[in-house]
């Protein structure tokens, strides 16, 4: 009887458009083979209007088929809709479930690579867009005191600080320097310097001793934000871990054992990088 994880042969994919440059092969191939555990995990071009009918059919297959996967941009959004139980963590046979690791995968790069940030009281996340958004219910979920979010348009700002109320709060990106004050974590959420794109200088000065500053952008790995922070003599901590961890739960709940990020696997995933 072919009913255990040993003898089954367990397959889950990465959904998206496009998809061509997913890494999220790489990194559940690198944990099958680590753990040896028979599976596939796939990276799937899914049109958006197809969307609705690739979860149809993975409804349809059921057992022996794909037990799941991950979806990324565009199809966030719809995939909470079309889900049977949106971020709830109970199994139930047959049911669809949806969650989402961004929010996890940004607090356990921090874990592993500057333990002790979330003695931080204050925290500024520039931006307010949707990364950011799991950024500061992560933050939020975590305790930390208090969250900044600062944006060029400060309506979106306003907006994700009432939708998460008491303890977040809202400023026009001209303000950075003043909220800055005594922060001891500031966070990058917007695509200011992705893929060789410019970005402000910033003045780190007013942010506690001890404060890391991160940046969710991991193409180019130092991005021109965390390059200013370590000119300035402050801790960083890039964003690829977050991508990485952020893979760690869905690997759980597929393949059935918790993967570690390690070194091997980020410079796998930093040797793809510089392929492409
Ligand atoms: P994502 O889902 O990746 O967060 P997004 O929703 O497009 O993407 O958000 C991009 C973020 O980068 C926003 O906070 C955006 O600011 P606006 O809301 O004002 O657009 C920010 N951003 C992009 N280009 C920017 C720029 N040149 N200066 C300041 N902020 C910028």
């Amino acid at each position: 009887m072919a009913d255990s994880r040993e003898t089954l042969t367990i397959n889950a994919f990465v959904a998206g458009y496009p998809i061509k440059h997913s890494r999220s092969p790489i990194i559940h191939s690198y944990w099958l083979k680590k753990f040896g555990i028979s599976g596939s995990y796939e990276a799937v071009e899914v049109r958006p209007d197809d969307f609705p009918n690739f979860i149809a059919t993975i409804r349809a297959q059921g057992p022996g088929s794909a037990v799941g996967g991950n979806v990324t941009i565009p199809h966030k959004e719809a995939a909470y809709r079309l889900a049977d139980s949106p971020d709830e963590v109970a199994e139930e046979e047959g049911r669809l479930h949806a969650t989402n690791t961004d929010g996890y995968g940004f607090v356990s790069n921090l874990d592993e690579r500057h333990p002790g940030w979330d003695k931080a009281d204050r925290a500024v996340v520039f931006g307010a867009g949707g990364a950011s958004r799991a950024v500061v219910q992560s933050l939020r979920d975590r305790g930390i005191g208090e969250i900044h979010i600062l944006n060029r348009t400060v309506e979106r700002a306003q907006e994700l600080a009432d939708r998460f109320g008491a303890r977040v709060f809202s400023h026009p990106q001209g303000a950075l320097h003043e909220v800055m004050q005594g922060a001891g974590l500031f966070v990058n959420t917007t695509s200011l310097g992705m893929d060789g794109t410019e970005a402000p200088e910033l003045d780190f000065s007013p942010l506690a001793e001890n404060a890391v500053v991160t940046d969710i952008v991991y193409v180019p790995l130092i991005t021109p934000i965390l390059q200013m922070a370590q000119a300035q003599g402050i801790a960083t901590v890039d964003g690829l871990g977050m991508l990485l961890h952020q893979a760690k739960p869905g690997f759980k709940k597929w393949f059935g054992q918790m993967p570690e990020v390690d070194e091997t696997l980020r410079s796998i995933i930093i040797a793809d990088m510089e392929k492409h």
